[in-house]
């Protein structure tokens, strides 16, 4: 056996393994790895398709992580046919020389079916070619890589027309769900007439992330942060996202939709539940989800004066994109005021967090790519070092570059008594440097293949968040709130940090970090 070969069945084994862990009594999880699944991509002409799902199949197919026999069927409007569809992903597929013969292999298994979603017809002839090649059981997976507006008549006509006779169906469903709480609720009323609560997968991506997971391992893993995990000790905790490019044409689709919905509604919300839940009763994924709505329960929707929003202007001394503002996007109204900066402050009345403020940062066209959890300690009691020591932050770095730091204090080395601001520094990249991370997208999709839905989001829990942001989103476009003017590359809008302080959120300036190990 290759030693590739070996490192994927080890692979493969573990996270049976771990499955089992997180799964014992829970009746969906299975993993079929000798039954026949037909994996269904709506939408396959489309960029999320592209760009992400396909690339996902390979890579799941490439590592032999996907039951032996599972085909694969693109369906969507275009009149294509499979070399098309494979010379459109191509450039996303990242395919070595030495597996160019796995490749073909993957191909083979594809198949692309011509149709419209609102015709139950096409949908028959999708069925038809499903069963044409699947043994006596099979499993299928249909993953909806489509606008919303389609949902409603897709969903019907797989139900109608694609269930497995004997097998289990399961439905992969892409944000956004809804633009609000009322229009969100409509959408899982639908899909519940549908489908169990079981078979549907709503995919956060954030969740598939390496230090999202953590979280939990982390703070109920551990004996050293709990005791400290409360009002008691932290003085306030930041959540934030940056991009550092603009809307890059897709600011027809954004506009709609704004950085509320489009990244603080879902991906810093669902880490907030992580960071911010109590301990579950189990690793069962419906203990984990049940106490994620506990928590959203106890935060009020937000209001506007724990808000800043900031719309990007172009950058006159820029490069490329950056000397573009948002409303130069040929596709955004000149009139737009959807923000494309978002900070908000969200207060969690439970006996836990009360006055601890936990805001929610996202942003594009800013100054770097990141996405991180701060967690701030409160200054030491009864300080005897004059106001030196700065506050202690355990930082989470979900990317670029996962690592996990604790901001503290030493006595400068020497023959001195000074004290200065250092770290605990658990850096992947050099301590797991023979570990490769899969994409978000990889785990979420296997999870989908072996029934876990832990990292998925259950219907009250998406009526949860909306009920947060529902309020406030209607007011900012009832009134057209007009967002505050930041430069493309800049840090977002100044009036951001003074709510960060005001926040009780302290930034010096002082730390330094030397990356000496790297
Ligand atoms: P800093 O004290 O430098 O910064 C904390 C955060 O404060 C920044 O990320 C920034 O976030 C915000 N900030 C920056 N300027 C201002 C300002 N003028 N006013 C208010 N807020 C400000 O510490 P970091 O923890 O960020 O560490 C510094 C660098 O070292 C980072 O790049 C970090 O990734 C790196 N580092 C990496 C480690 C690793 O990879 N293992 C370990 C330790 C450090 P924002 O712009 O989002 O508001
Ligand atoms: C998506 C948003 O959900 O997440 C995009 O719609 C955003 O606007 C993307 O760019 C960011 O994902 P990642 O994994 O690159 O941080």
């Amino acid at each position: 056996m290759s030693a590739e070969v070996q490192q994927t069945e080890e692979c493969l084994d573990l996270y049976r393994k771990s499955l089992k862990i997180i799964e014992t009594d829970h009746d969906g999880a299975q993993f079929d790895m000798d039954r026949p699944h037909a994996f269904v991509v709506l939408g396959a002409s489309g960029d999320l398709a592209m760009k992400k799902i396909y690339p996902t199949l390979w890579w799941l197919f490439r590592d032999g992580l996907l039951p032996v026999d599972t085909t694969f069927y693109g369906f969507a409007r275009s009149a294509m046919d499979i070399i098309a569809l494979r010379g459109l992903c191509h450039n996303n597929m990242k395919v070595k020389d030495s597996e160019s013969s796995v490749y073909e292999a993957f191909w083979k298994r594809n198949f692309y079916i011509k149709g419209k979603y609102d015709d139950c017809h096409d949908f028959e002839r999708l069925d038809a070619e499903i069963v044409a090649r699947e043994k006596i059981i099979a499993n299928r997976i249909f993953y909806l890589a489509l606008p919303p507006s389609v949902y409603e008549n897709v969903t019907v006509n797989i139900k109608n027309a694609c269930l497995s006779k004997k097998g289990w169906t399961r439905v992969i469903i892409e944000k956004p769900f809804g633009r609000d709480l009322a229009s969100s609720q409509v959408l899982s009323d639908h899909i519940a007439r549908l489908f169990t609560e079981k078979q549907v997968y709503r995919i956060d991506h954030y969740l598939g992330k390496e230090m999202v997971q953590n979280l939990m391992t982390l703070r109920f893993g551990n004996r050293i942060f709990s005791p400290t995990w409360n009002r008691d000790n932290i003085a306030s905790i930041q959540i934030s996202f940056k991009e550092p490019f603009g809307t890059q044409g897709r600011g027809g689709y954004f506009d709609n939709f704004g950085i509320i919905r489009d990244i603080m509604q879902n991906h810093l919300l669902q880490i907030l539940t992580l960071v911010a839940m109590e301990k579950p009763a189990s690793c069962h994924p419906d203990d984990i989800r049940n106490e994620k709505v506990k928590v959203l329960r106890c935060i009020k929707p937000l209001q506007m004066e724990d808000v800043v929003l900031g719309q990007y202007v172009g950058n006159p001394d820029g490069e490329g994109e950056a000397k573009l503002g948002y409303l130069d996007d040929p596709t955004v109204p000149n009139n737009s005021n959807t923000p494309t900066y978002a900070l908000g402050v969200l207060h969690i009345k439970n006996e836990r967090w009360d006055g601890v403020p936990f805001i929610l940062k996202c942003g594009k066209a800013l100054n770097e790519r990141k996405a991180e959890v701060r967690i701030q300690y409160k200054d030491v009691a009864g300080d005897i070092f004059e106001g030196q020591p700065k506050r202690n932050e355990l930082v989470i770095k979900v990317q670029p570059g996962e690592a996990l730091y604790v901001k503290l204090m030493v006595k400068t080395p020497g023959m001195t008594f000074d004290m200065e601001e250092t770290e605990l520094d658990l850096t992947y990249g050099s301590r797991y440097s023979n570990i490769k991370l899969p994409d978000a997208y990889e785990r979420l999709i296997l999870d989908v293949f072996c029934g876990s839905q832990m990292h998925f989001v259950r219907a009250d829990e998406l009526r949860e968040a909306w009920r947060i942001f529902t309020p406030i989103l209607h007011k900012i476009e009832k009134e057209n709130i007009a967002p505050i003017k930041y430069m493309f590359g800049s840090r977002g809008p100044k009036e951001a940090d003074d709510k960060v302080f005001s926040n009780n959120f302290q930034y010096s300036g002082s730390y330094k970090w030397k990356s000496s190990s790297l």
